[in-house]
């Protein structure tokens, strides 16, 4: 018990409830246009990644989670993706306890060295409260803070750490705070380490099945369509060019048809070239770092790759001033930054969190992605592709070419020919560590 002490810190201020209510009404909205979209434009692939989050009532398990008990989380930091594991391992947390989650904060900022530059933000700034609950209903479940009682009365659970506290010692302790005298608080309050640096305890898939959950609020959602309709706008023109210089006309009604295209997350600048070379280092493998040209001729040689198409970098903002990225790439593939596709003034007004949150989006909705193995962003980019695929009943999508919808590939891993290799995620994977901290078993 001496990990476990009792506390009486004053819980946060109750938050407005008029936001829900507006939330309601745009989920209302969005879920009428999807069905008219997916009526008018069925056929078309391309949208259905967009909007294909599944309503089956196998989310729906027969009982709950509790709605009178709560768990509280430290504040969620560091990048985006690690950010969305921090959250969903607090919310598998809370599920372990039969425990609803109070909505936690996010960082909207990527200074993790010091505290106070951390910039919270709520959760329902960035992602769909309600929807959250209606998707993920019967598996987790968020609250608010109003929706506590006695707002006196947490107890307080300190995480251990250091080498002794054991996979088994942490488990120990959660099943501990499931049970009598401390489930009777109203709160369990988790301090101590991020989220993120918690143990595992669940499979990837229950992991899945909470991002799937996560739905990017309306105003950010839009940011992302106009930066897709962008990148869609520039290939049509670059494919009707090609198309009246072969004096090929029969393109009618392709105008309704969204233009491919290939996202690649390329992860050159300074700071992660040293960080992949110490990884590289540590782990013993040579495959965690790729140069620039590395890239740029594996990707060029993507076997069925239709060309011309636009090829979206999503790099890093140091990058936007280094034009070298721009050149060097295989005949027809046409790359384009933020900048060149005039979208940065978009991503200028916000922090890094929703600016990374648009780039994730871009590079979901892509048709090829292509990114880097030992990369969180890459991962989950992966793992959600593959997660809608399988939805689409796809199940092993590791053949050759891009006879497979959404193709996506690891450029840090030579495939056949030259050109990179194949990448899924295990959904059958017992945890989340090799999506978390990166890995070159990448099942393909
Ligand atoms: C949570 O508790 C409720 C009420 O006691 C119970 O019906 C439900 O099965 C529990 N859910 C889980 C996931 O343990
Ligand atoms: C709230 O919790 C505190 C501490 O556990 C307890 O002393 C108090 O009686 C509770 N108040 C109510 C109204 O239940
Ligand atoms: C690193 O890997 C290489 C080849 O895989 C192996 O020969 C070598 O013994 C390894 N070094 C260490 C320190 O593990
Ligand atoms: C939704 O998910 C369920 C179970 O995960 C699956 O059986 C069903 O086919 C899916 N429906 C669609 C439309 O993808």
């Amino acid at each position: 018990m001496d990990l476990l002490s009792k506390s009486s810190k004053v819980l946060l201020p109750p938050l407005s409830s008029i936001a829900c209510k507006c939330f309601a009404l745009v989920i209302i909205v969005l879920v009428l246009r999807a069905a008219f979209i997916s009526t008018v434009f069925g056929g078309f692939e391309q949208n259905q990644i967009a909007i294909s989050h599944n309503f089956s009532l196998s989310y729906m398990s027969e009982y709950g989670i509790r709605k009178d008990k709560f768990v509280e989380a430290p504040q969620i930091v560091w990048g985006l993706n690690n950010q969305k594991i921090a959250f969903a391992r607090a919310c598998l947390t809370a599920r372990t306890l039969n425990r609803t989650l109070l909505m936690p904060s996010l960082s909207a900022s990527l200074f993790y060295k010091e505290v106070d530059l951390l910039q919270p933000i709520s959760f329902d700034k960035v992602f769909r409260f309600e929807r959250f609950n209606s998707l993920c209903n019967g598996f987790v479940r968020l609250g608010h803070y109003s929706d506590v009682f006695n707002q006196t009365g947490a107890f307080e659970v300190q995480k251990g750490s250091g080498r002794r506290w054991t996979i088994q010692r942490d488990m120990d302790q959660l099943r501990q705070s499931s049970q009598d005298p401390i489930d009777r608080y109203e709160v369990i309050h988790i301090t101590g380490k991020n989220p993120f640096l918690w143990h595992d305890h669940w499979p990837v898939k229950d992991y899945a099945r909470i991002f799937e959950c996560l739905v990017l609020v309306d105003e950010i959602a839009k940011e992302a369509d106009k930066v897709i309709d962008k990148i869609r706008e520039v290939g049509r023109e670059v494919k009707g060019k090609a198309q009246v210089s072969q004096h090929d006309n029969h393109l009618e009604g392709h105008q309704l048809h969204p233009v491919s295209y290939v996202a690649v997350h390329m992860r050159i600048e300074k700071d992660w070239m040293i960080h992949c070379k110490k990884l590289e280092q540590r782990l013993n493998v040579s495959q965690i770092c790729s140069s620039k040209a590395e890239i740029t001729e594996r990707v060029g040689n993507i076997l069925g790759l239709k060309t011309p198409t636009v090829v979206y970098l999503a790099v890093a903002d140091v990058l936007l001033e280094d034009s070298s990225i721009l050149s060097g790439w295989k005949e027809g593939l046409l790359p384009f930054e933020k900048k060149k596709l005039g979208v940065d003034g978009i991503y200028e007004k916000y922090p890094y969190l929703i600016k990374s949150a648009i780039d994730y989006e871009v590079c979901l909705r892509a048709d090829v992605f292509v990114g880097n193995s030992y990369s969180t962003f890459s991962s989950l980019i992966v793992l959600e592709r593959t997660q809608k695929m399988m939805r689409m009943g796809v199940g092993n999508s590791c053949g050759s070419g891009t006879d497979v919808r959404w193709p996506s590939y690891a450029y840090n891993i030579p495939g056949e020919s030259k050109g990179p290799q194949r990448w899924m995620t295990n959904m059958a994977d017992s945890s989340l560590q090799a999506i978390s901290y990166g890995s070159n078993r990448i099942s393909c």
